[in-house]
């Protein structure tokens, strides 16, 4: 079973969790990077990175390193923006092949408040098994975050599937 972690960060906490997630499952790490990132201070931050989800706008990615085609499963990982998940990954999944395979994701939010980026997901996810809602890692509940991953993946983890790949 080949995997892939696909995932936008903008701050850092999203790839955090992204690279625990790929290592504990055995999967590919992939970055999706926007055309143009929104500006890095304050309020400015707040209403390009807001005005993007709501309304969609600028939210063109670059091509993706690897190809998404060779994985039989994908795990989506994103930012919670104005309660919703970061536009890029509206983006990515424009494509019904990429949609299909998706059986899991992740979200990093400071509130840890993703119903409605998860309702998005469970609309336009056909496949979608499980998902997990993870905090800052400078917030206070961060140190939930570690049993909270080890809970999604233990979907992924299929005792003895890595010796019968080796
Ligand atoms: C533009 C923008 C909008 C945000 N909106 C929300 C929000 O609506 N609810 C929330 O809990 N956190 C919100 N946050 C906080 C981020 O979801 C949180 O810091 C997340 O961990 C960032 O992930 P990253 O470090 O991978 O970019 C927002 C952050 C930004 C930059």
């Amino acid at each position: 079973m080949s995997r892939a972690v696909v995932y936008y960060s903008f701050e850092g906490n999203t790839r955090e969790a992204a690279r625990k997630i790929a290592s504990l499952t055995g999967a590919d790490l992939i970055e999706i990077k926007p055309v143009k990132e929104i500006s890095e201070f304050g309020p400015r931050k707040m209403m390009e990175g807001g005005g993007k989800a709501i309304f969609g706008f600028g939210s063109a990615i670059l091509p993706l390193d690897k190809d998404l085609s060779s994985y039989d499963e994908i795990m989506i990982g994103t930012p919670i923006w104005a309660g919703r998940c970061a536009p890029y990954i509206k983006t990515l999944l424009k494509d019904e092949s990429i949609r299909s395979k998706v059986t899991g994701v992740f979200t990093l939010s400071g509130s840890g408040n993703n119903r409605q980026c998860i309702k998005y997901f469970r609309k336009k996810l056909p496949n979608l098994k499980y998902d997990v809602s993870l905090h800052d890692r400078v917030g206070k509940k961060a140190g939930a975050n570690d049993e909270a991953i080890g809970t999604f993946v233990s979907g992924y983890i299929v005792p003895g599937e890595k010796e019968l790949k080796n």
